[in-house]
């Protein structure tokens, strides 16, 4: 074993010379893989091996370049150079795949004359997810081996493509039995000498780059909605549109050009943000790594509602068997109806076949009788938002549940220690706030209740993960982060409002910014008499005034806004007149309001809100408040998260402004004291 430096080896099998990687985590494109990597195959080159073999050793061969060391000055070969290195080489060199073959990892691989890979292998050019585009000839040389159409939705979507799919696209030359990788690479490397075949370099490979120019015409078209906002996806079209329409090196050189410029770009810097926040969020500072994980094999949810049902679908999903809970025949019969109308949905549209679905929902077993929660390992309680109701079930799960099980609690909002207070091991008591609908959001707010143990929060973290889940740890306060943060946009956009901005200006901006909707026609979805007491309604507000007029929101076929049959929006004379007269009652001066303007007054509220949950350690960083918002909000990832969005405004423009707003018109707009000193230090909030 020859080691090349401290993550490459150089050994001879005979005559096969075996270059082996071994960079964990995952491999990555560092200068020192590079470095390694290219000393290897060049002395590789000079000795007398017939053939190379690249393979790396852990999980996974290469899976990219190394994020972690973008923006910071190029060191040693690049992987231009490590690829024309692989290129030229006057022997052939073999790619041996296992793990994943992505983004650098792939595009190095495209400059080995072969490759091969196990079943298990998935090869993918993922960069569109860091707002990038492969920059290493990903969108020159994927389109010479899989064709136009394949590769626009290979590279647009990111897709990790299963080797059996690459091996049927010619991406991958030759399948490896699994488990044998080292020794089919070096018997695949021995043929090819053996048959004298040629040193295949994709670049030369020119008959599948034809394409009727509507076929980029109509990819644009087909996915613009899941395009909207996004700059990378349309780079990617162009790069390979380029591919098709000059030679190689003129394709080369637009790449390079468009890749540097989204390289450069808020959007890459802000998806990069989010790749590292949502892996930083697992990281629990007092949760050593060595924590014990109770087992949780069976699970039991209370309510079988729109949450409860959601939430059941989530663990039936990951293979463990769920007891629901509901007190009436009538309501378990609907609730299971929706779950099973929701499953047959996903089947039909391909996600799993129907036994599949009868599978899961054969793991989701009814209950009228609480009793039957005795042995769970785990329960979440997902009734309705009323303090005494849930306290009553934590009375009973206390008696009912084995000592050992977990007791969490969907609240979106109670006191959870109020909630463990009831109960005699207020240590297993915990929150998991789902997001509805539960079977389709990503994030859960785990929540740490005053007196829950370590081991408790460690397992609720690694059970959301099992069942597919985004968590981040939070601590109790009203509304917790995410129902925080989000009360204090709706107060700046009813403050808007009462100002004379019309609902359907204030949705535009926040549209416009990336979100699927703006807050009113949220409220208009959810219901505007959500919290409205009729009796108690006396015209103070907008919201109760179209609450009175019955315009309670789609449902009713009127809030906010005008429905038609088909529940699509207009703006409505009669809201405009009242939001007009609470305009002039409250003597804001008539005025027209830009998008940014909106946009900047939310997002600024957002980020101050932001900065006082991390003071009082409601969250543990700013980075977890980001994945809360993009995940449970839908945030657009290409902003990177309300927190990241300040970061990038810099946080001494952000404090002006916000003194600027607390001198017009009032305290509400007052800088958070952290904020304060973060702007003073220079510093932002990926500082803290
Ligand atoms: N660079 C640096 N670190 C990386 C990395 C990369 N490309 N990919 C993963 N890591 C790190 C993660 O941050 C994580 O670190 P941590 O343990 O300190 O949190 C660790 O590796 C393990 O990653 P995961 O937790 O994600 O492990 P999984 O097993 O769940 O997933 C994976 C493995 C599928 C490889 C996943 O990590 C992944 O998708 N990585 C990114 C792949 C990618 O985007 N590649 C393209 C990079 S850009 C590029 O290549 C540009 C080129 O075109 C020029």
């Amino acid at each position: 074993m020859a080691a090349i430096n401290e993550v490459t080896d150089l050994t001879h099998d005979g005559d096969v010379a075996v270059v082996t990687v071994d960079s964990p985590p995952v491999n990555a494109l560092s200068s020192n893989v590079r470095a390694g990597i290219d000393t290897a195959v060049k002395q590789a080159n000079e000795s007398d091996a017939t053939a190379i073999v690249l393979i790396c050793a852990g999980r996974t061969f290469i899976a990219g370049a190394d994020i972690t060391e973008f923006g910071g000055a190029a060191k040693g070969p690049s992987l231009r150079d490590v690829q024309d290195t692989l290129e030229n080489s006057n022997v052939p060199v073999v790619a041996a795949i296992h793990g994943t073959a992505l983004g650098g990892g792939l595009e190095l691989a495209l400059c080995a004359h072969y490759r091969i890979a196990v079943p298990s292998a998935r090869c993918g050019l993922p960069e569109v997810n860091l707002g990038l585009l492969p920059g290493a000839g990903g969108t020159q040389r994927l389109p010479r081996i899989v064709g136009v159409e394949k590769s626009l939705q290979m590279i647009a979507f990111g897709d990790h493509v299963p080797a059996a799919d690459c091996h049927e696209m010619g991406l991958v030359d030759e399948m490896a039995v699994e488990g044998q990788l080292l020794e089919d690479a070096t018997a695949f490397a021995r043929r090819i000498v053996a048959e004298d075949r040629p040193l295949a370099k994709v670049s030369n490979l020119n008959d599948k780059l034809v394409a009727d120019p509507q076929v980029f015409a109509d990819f644009r078209a087909a996915n613009a909605k899941k395009f909207r906002g996004f700059e990378a996806p349309e780079a990617i079209i162009q790069c390979v549109e380029a591919a098709v329409n000059g030679s190689f090196d003129e394709g080369m050189r637009v790449e390079r050009e468009l890749f540097t410029g989204l390289m450069e770009g808020t959007q890459s810097k802000a998806q990069r943000h989010l790749f590292f926040a949502e892996r930083q969020a697992w990281k629990i500072p007092d949760v050593p790594k060595d924590t014990e994980v109770i087992p949780v094999e069976s699970v039991g949810i209370i309510g079988a509602g729109t949450m409860g049902g959601g939430i059941a679908m989530n663990y039936a999903n990951a293979g463990i068997p769920v007891t629901i809970i509901e007190t009436s025949q009538e309501a378990m019969d609907r609730g299971l109806a929706v779950v099973r109308a929701n499953y047959e949905r996903s089947a039909k549209r391909g996600r799993f076949t129907m036994e599949e679905a009868e599978r899961r929902i054969a793991r989701i077993a009814p209950s009228l009788d609480m009793n039957d929660l005795a042995d769970v390992d785990m329960v979440v309680e997902a009734v309705f938002e009323r303090m005494d109701v849930k306290q009553d079930i934590f009375r009973r799960l206390d008696e009912i549940c084995r000592p050992g099980a977990i007791l969490a609690t969907n609240t979106s909002a109670l006191d959870i220690d109020q909630i463990a207070a009831v109960t005699s091991r207020p240590e297993w008591v915990i929150g998991m706030h789902f997001f509805s609908p539960a079977n389709v959001m990503k994030l859960v707010e785990v929540v740490r209740a005053e007196k829950t143990s370590i081991p408790v929060i460690n397992t609720t973290m690694q059970i959301s993960k099992r069942i597919g889940k985004v968590a981040a740890l939070v601590r109790v306060c009203p509304g917790f982060v995410g129902n925080r943060i989000l009360a204090s946009r709706r107060q700046v956009s009813d403050a808007l409002m009462n100002a004379g901005a019309m609902p359907w200006e204030i949705d535009k901006a926040i549209f416009d910014f990336g979100f699927a909707m703006g807050p009113f026609q949220m409220s208009d979805l959810a219901g505007l008499d959500l919290g409205w007491v009729k009796e108690e309604s006396a015209g103070r507000t907008i919201r109760e005034r179209l609450n009175e007029l019955d315009r309670r929101g789609q449902k009713a076929g009127a809030g906010f806004y005008d429905y038609d049959e088909n529940r699509t929006p207009t703006p409505s004379p009669i809201t405009e007149e009242i939001v007009r007269e609470f305009a002039a009652k409250s003597g804001a001066e008539a005025r027209d309001w830009t998008s940014e303007e909106i946009v900047e007054r939310v997002n600024l509220t957002m980020a101050n809100e932001g900065a006082k949950i991390l003071e009082e350690g409601m969250a543990i960083r700013s980075s977890d408040i980001d994945v809360i918002w993009v995940h449970g909000y839908n945030w657009p990832r290409y902003w990177g998260g309300p927190m990241f969005w300040a970061d990038t405004q810099g946080l001494g423009n952000v404090v002006a402004r916000l003194e600027e707003l607390t001198a017009a018109e009032g305290d509400h707009w007052a800088p958070a004291g952290l904020l304060k000193q973060l702007a003073e230090d220079g510093k932002s909030f990926s500082d803290f």
